[in-house]
């Protein structure tokens, strides 16, 4: 088992380009099964669900190979349709192969991804969706679907980001076009999108509420590089905001950060946004001040996976902030671990009252969850002394190198086997 040792009480100070985002790769990789060529992904990041995703596709399969942050799938010979108990249980996102699956050989056997850390994750929406474009769906210890699919009316009763990609990935496939109402609005989705449509599919709508999509086009291979990570980015800022100091990064839209970008502007952090990069300083010598709230919402709004890394920075500040978390039941994992560190937090349901301290201390913690990891390492930068993380598991499932980032920051990040 391996630890982090963070150094805090040091500046951040410097220039990095975000590498690709977890949510988008994991849905991309899903969709080469709808190619009839080889299809090479860039700027693909080196994550434990980007392995467990090569690893479905190689066993329904495809060829595979990595090289660098370059990944090629020749889906031509995939022939399978069927993915084990132990491939869906390695990553929630495992249930994003449902909608490629049918499109490809009408054929889908899969069991469910199971709970997480955030909680439980229902399936129910992806479930629907399949239904409305003519699948039969048999629950029986596991999920059966079966049925060439056929363009209709996908009607979500909540924007589910994933239930949202598995229409549109089933949707291609099928015979007649497919209307997406209520569709959630993540740059993510609309990555996805241009992906599909650099392969000759015709899809129109991703980033606002109706989607719609032609079905039926054959899909050739092709080149993708795959955008950055605006979770990452958020972490990042908040290290810097933790930390204090000066930190650019490219790769990301700042459109896509502007709602995590007003709460560091509101608690008084210098933010300058170009089309080129985001840009973020923060005066040591003076205070993080409270934010009146911070309420995660499907995008447009606050990110739920920012809250953690946003609600460590915070920990430390001159006053109170409210965050309200409205997407998952157990996102507050990481603030036992943030009150190790001297952190003054209560939480009660989905509400959480951070009461500013002047400082937090170094600790040995845990990564609760994935963004609880980030979340850990923040926390960490700003502290006084050498805080020991251990839980890395969690944090090599969405980002990629985190030590080696922060140290081009100028950080001490130092992994250790225990
Ligand atoms: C995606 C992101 C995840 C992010 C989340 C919300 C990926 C790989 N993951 O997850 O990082 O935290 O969006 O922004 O892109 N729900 C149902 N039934 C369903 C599906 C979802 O009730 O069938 C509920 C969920 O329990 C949750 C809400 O809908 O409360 C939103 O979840 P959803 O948007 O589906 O999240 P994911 O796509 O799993």
């Amino acid at each position: 088992m391996s630890v982090m040792y963070i150094s805090g009480g040091r500046p951040l100070e410097g220039e990095l380009t975000v590498h690709g985002a977890k949510n988008s790769v994991l849905p991309i990789l899903s969709a080469c099964l709808l190619a009839r060529g080889p299809v090479t992904l860039n700027n693909c990041p080196r994550l434990t669900d980007v392995d467990a995703a090569l690893g479905i596709l190689r066993h329904l399969g495809c060829r595979v190979e990595r090289e660098g942050h370059a990944i090629t799938v020749d889906p031509s010979g995939a022939a399978g349709s069927t993915i084990t108990e132990e491939q869906m249980r390695s990553m929630r996102s495992s249930i994003i192969f449902l909608g490629p699956l049918l499109a490809r050989t009408g054929e889908a056997h899969l069991t469910y991804p199971g709970g997480c850390e955030l909680g439980p994750r229902p399936i129910d929406l992806h479930l629907s969706a399949i239904r409305a474009l003519g699948c039969q769906v048999r629950e029986d210890r596991g999920i059966h679907c079966t049925g060439r699919p056929r363009g209709g009316e996908v009607q979500l009763s909540l924007p589910s980001v994933g239930a949202t990609e598995n229409a549109i990935l089933c949707a291609v496939g099928a015979d007649g076009p497919t209307t997406i109402t209520n569709a959630a609005r993540e740059p993510e989705i609309g990555d996805l999108q241009s992906f599909l449509n650099s392969l000759g599919a015709n899809i129109r709508g991703a980033g606002s509420s109706t989607i719609t999509v032609e079905g039926g086009r054959e899909l050739s291979g092709g080149e993708y590089a795959v955008m950055g990570d605006r979770i990452v980015a958020a972490t990042l800022l908040s290290a810097a905001a933790a930390a204090g100091g000066r930190v650019r990064l490219s790769g990301v839209d700042w459109r896509h950060l502007s709602t995590v970008l007003s709460v560091f502007h509101q608690a008084g952090c210098r933010v300058e946004s170009r089309l080129e990069y985001v840009e973020l300083e923060r005066d040591r010598n003076v205070s993080l001040k409270g934010v009146p709230t911070v309420r995660t919402a499907p995008y447009p709004g606050f990110p739920t996976d920012a809250q953690a890394p946003v609600m460590a920075a915070l920990a430390a500040s001159d006053g109170c902030t409210l965050f309200v978390e409205t997407m998952f039941d157990s996102r507050y994992r990481h603030v036992p671990e943030l009150i190790r560190m001297g952190a003054d937090i209560t939480t009660e349901g989905r509400v959480a009252l951070v009461r500013g301290v002047e400082r937090l201390h170094a600790a040995r913690v845990e990564a609760s969850d994935l963004r609880g990891g980030g979340a850990m390492a923040v926390a960490a930068l700003g502290a006084e002394g050498t805080t020991v993380l251990s839980g890395l598991r969690h944090v090599d499932r969405g980002y990629d190198g985190l030590e080696e980032m922060l140290c081009a920051l100028g950080a001490q990040v130092e992994r250790r086997e225990a």
